[in-house]
């Protein structure tokens, strides 16, 4: 089977590429970034998925820059919308299945029931980038419907085993973190040693909510979806997916975590989100129900938390 990845280079994309190498199921593993593959030019995907055919794109490549997005709606509207359809539809022209990632920001966050988002929630983005990936995923539930298959297994494709087929799934998942690049665990450390060194205190924002998640659980999660669908007699990939590490935490709790892992004392004090005003609204309850998995639900966010920063640790240890 040979999987094309969107978005190699990022923080999904790299763990991604890393758990297809590794599966058995997967012959061919084609990474996809900036500057061949490109969310701003309209024939970007098409140009790509007719020359290499994948069985399975995984789409990854978004502007995740939310702050920017809320900045420049219109290009969040380009990269993370129309981009996604004209994946999709580039992806139904060849007979390829599509696991698009999406956003717990498709929820406004309101809930006050402490109940988390469902796949059949009401969908009401609070922000520019929420928008964007909600219209994303929209144009490739249109561009799938259109080949008669949202969802379901339809126009089987020879050359591939057992029933496969065309397939589109919908993976929206919440706060991730791993490498590479600075991710929240990090940002804390530096914040709280810089606490430290001044004689401050650290504030945690306690009224943001969500599903810390590590991306190499996830990167599995999407391989043990894909693996699913390549079985004979499997249940396919189609569907929305709500893929997270197990239980939510707000910010602030994600963040004492982190630094009783690290090892660092600081006072720290709890603050609202308004605390710092920025252009993006995050939905303060944005915890999603994780949907079952073939592999069964991802481990708690805690644990994940604890590998990530014995590998953090690690490599400081290593850097002095
Ligand atoms: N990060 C989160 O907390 C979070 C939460 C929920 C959902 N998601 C979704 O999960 C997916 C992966 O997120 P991530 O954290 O792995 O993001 P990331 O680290 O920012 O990676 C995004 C990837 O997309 C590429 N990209 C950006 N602009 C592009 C453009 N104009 N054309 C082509 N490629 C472009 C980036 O390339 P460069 O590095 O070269 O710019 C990068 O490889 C995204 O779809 C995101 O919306 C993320």
């Amino acid at each position: 089977m040979r999987v094309a990845v969107t978005g190699a280079g990022g923080r999904l994309g790299t763990a991604l590429t890393k758990a297809l190498n590794a599966a058995p199921f997967v012959g061919d593993v084609v990474a996809w970034d900036l500057p061949e593959h490109d969310l701003d030019d309209p024939v970007s995907a098409e140009r790509l998925v007719s020359l290499h055919r994948p069985d399975v794109v995984v789409h990854t490549a978004a502007w995740t820059d939310v702050d920017g997005c809320a900045r420049e709606p219109a290009v969040a509207m380009r990269r993370n919308g129309t981009a996604v359809g004209e994946m999709a539809t580039a992806c139904v022209n060849v007979g390829s299945a599509l696991v698009m990632v999406s956003t717990n920001e498709v929820f406004d966050g309101r809930r006050t029931d402490g109940r988390p988002y469902q796949p059949t929630d009401q969908t009401n983005p609070p922000n520019p980038y929420g928008i964007a990936k909600l219209a994303g995923e929209h144009a490739a539930r249109a561009a799938y419907l259109a080949a008669g298959d949202e969802f379901v297994s339809a126009a089987l494709r020879p050359g591939l085993p057992g029933s496969a087929a065309t397939a589109l799934a919908i993976v929206r998942t919440a706060w991730l973190f791993g490498p590479p690049g600075i991710d929240f665990p990090q940002k804390i450390v530096a914040a709280a040693e810089k606490a430290l060194a001044a004689g401050q205190t650290l504030n945690l924002v306690s009224d943001e909510v969500g599903c810390p998640t590590y991306a190499p659980d996830l990167a599995e999660a999407i391989v043990s979806l894909i693996a699913e669908w390549h079985r004979p007699g499997g249940r396919g990939l189609g569907g929305i997916h709500h893929i997270v590490n197990t239980g939510h935490a707000s910010r602030a709790e994600w963040a004492r975590q982190v630094l009783a892992l690290a090892g660092i004392e600081v006072d720290t004090n709890d603050v609202p989100l308004g605390t710092w005003p920025r252009p993006s609204t995050p939905p303060a309850w944005g915890v999603l129900e994780p949907t079952p998995l073939p592999g069964g639900p991802l481990r708690s966010w805690q644990d994940a938390v604890a590998e990530h920063m014995t590998v953090l640790n690690r490599s400081q240890e290593i850097g002095r």
